[in-house]
């Protein structure tokens, strides 16, 4: 407790100052560098797992059959060449999404491509899906074990040969393929704001194409849907119709949000947080048993993540929440969300689930 005060104090005071002074991709390629050394070794992975990690049986969950030891996922794009895997698990995540990953290595668009707004508590990002490509990541993890679950974004290449349909699904295809013994999940990203052509499958039509061909090679693990914030309800609906009827078994609810006037890329984090929250709760809802929901969206805090699991959302993920905060923040939460769970009368996690919106 006094530890994550301290490290809170340190992260507020001294880190996050010089930080915020440098280019954000600079200080993200470092702190990726830093984070492969640390998760390089046994003995800073300890040191680090005891100043951060929180771990309580209250939080655990099994969810299509994956064990989650608490609710708290990195969200994809952080770590989008599965670099922090090692890492992770002692900074007190339950799982990450890494990605996303495309069919080909994918430079991203051109920089600058990461701004913050400290006033809304937000990044606005137009990386454009750089990653070293399926193939050279899947031969990296192959026949690793992971101490938390995987999740395998997969997108399409962020290039001008994949605006035609059959060429988009086809490399959306390569890339699920690629990971077929890789991970716990695999998340299908149909939402980056930043890449050539758009989100064209937010077509239902173009997405019901998409997902039968997925299924046409699909493993064994979960499939999941990464939506963006700014679908209409309507549209949502019928998004999440084509997901039920081609057996997707969970929701990633939000990606980044295009609306804003700030110029390139799409904004995470506070700006993200109405959207995100409004269409978790439409689909909880509307949608009760269907889906895994998973809330994504300007996360910062405990209470944050209650609200989220009591409106519907079995895990969340977060990125800006800690780049704003500091890594201490997942262990602060998931110790202060084991206590408001216990103080609800609830023995476990999968009891809080729903409780706003299904009781
Ligand atoms: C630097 C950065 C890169 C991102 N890249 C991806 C990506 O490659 N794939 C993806 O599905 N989402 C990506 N996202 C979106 C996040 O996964 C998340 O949906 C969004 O940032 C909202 O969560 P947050 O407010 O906790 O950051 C990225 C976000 C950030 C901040």
């Amino acid at each position: 407790m006094i530890a994550t005060g301290i490290q809170s104090w340190f992260y507020k005071h001294i880190a996050k100052p010089i930080f915020f002074k440098q280019d954000p991709e600079k200080v993200h390629d470092r702190v990726l560098g830093v984070g492969k050394v640390l998760g390089g070794s046994t003995l800073s992975k300890a040191v680090v797992g005891a100043v951060m990690r929180y771990k309580n049986p209250i939080l655990v969950q099994e969810i299509r059959g994956v064990r989650f030891p608490n609710p708290v996922g990195l969200a994809a794009g952080f770590d989008k060449n599965a670099e922090l895997t090692e890492l992770l698990p002692d900074v007190g995540f339950g799982f990450e999404e890494i990605g996303s990953i495309t069919g080909e290595y994918c430079e991203g668009n051109p920089k600058p491509r990461l701004w913050r707004h400290p006033e809304l508590q937000s990044l606005r990002v137009y990386y454009g899906l750089k990653n070293d490509g399926c193939e050279a990541i899947s031969a990296r993890l192959k026949d690793r074990e992971f101490e938390i679950p995987i999740g395998v974004s997969v997108a399409k290449t962020n290039c001008a040969a994949t605006v035609e349909t059959g060429a988009a699904i086809s490399d959306y295809v390569k890339a699920y393929i690629a990971f077929k013994d890789i991970g716990s999940y695999d998340t299908i990203n149909i939402s980056c704001p930043n890449a050539h052509g758009g989100q064209p499958f937010t077509d239902v039509a173009r997405l019901s194409e998409l997902l039968v061909a997925l299924n046409e090679k699909r493993n064994d693990k979960p499939m999941f849907l990464k939506l963006s914030p700014d679908l209409d309800l309507e549209r949502l609906h019928e998004i999440a119709t084509v997901a039920k009827e081609s057996r997707v078994d969970g929701l990633v609810v939000s990606n980044l949000t295009k609306k804003h006037d700030f110029g390139d890329g799409g904004l995470s984090g506070k700006s993200v947080e109405p959207h995100a929250l409004g269409h978790l709760q439409y689909l909880a809802k509307e949608f009760k048993n269907d889906f895994v929901l998973i809330s994504c969206g300007g996360i910062f805090s405990a209470k944050d993540t209650y609200e989220r699991i009591k409106n519907g959302a079995s895990l969340v993920q977060l990125a800006t929440g800690m780049i704003f905060e500091g890594p201490q923040l997942i262990g602060e939460i998931n110790r202060d969300l084991a206590k408001m769970i216990k103080d609800d009368g609830f023995s476990n996690i999968s009891d809080a689930i729903g409780a706003d919106v299904w009781r």
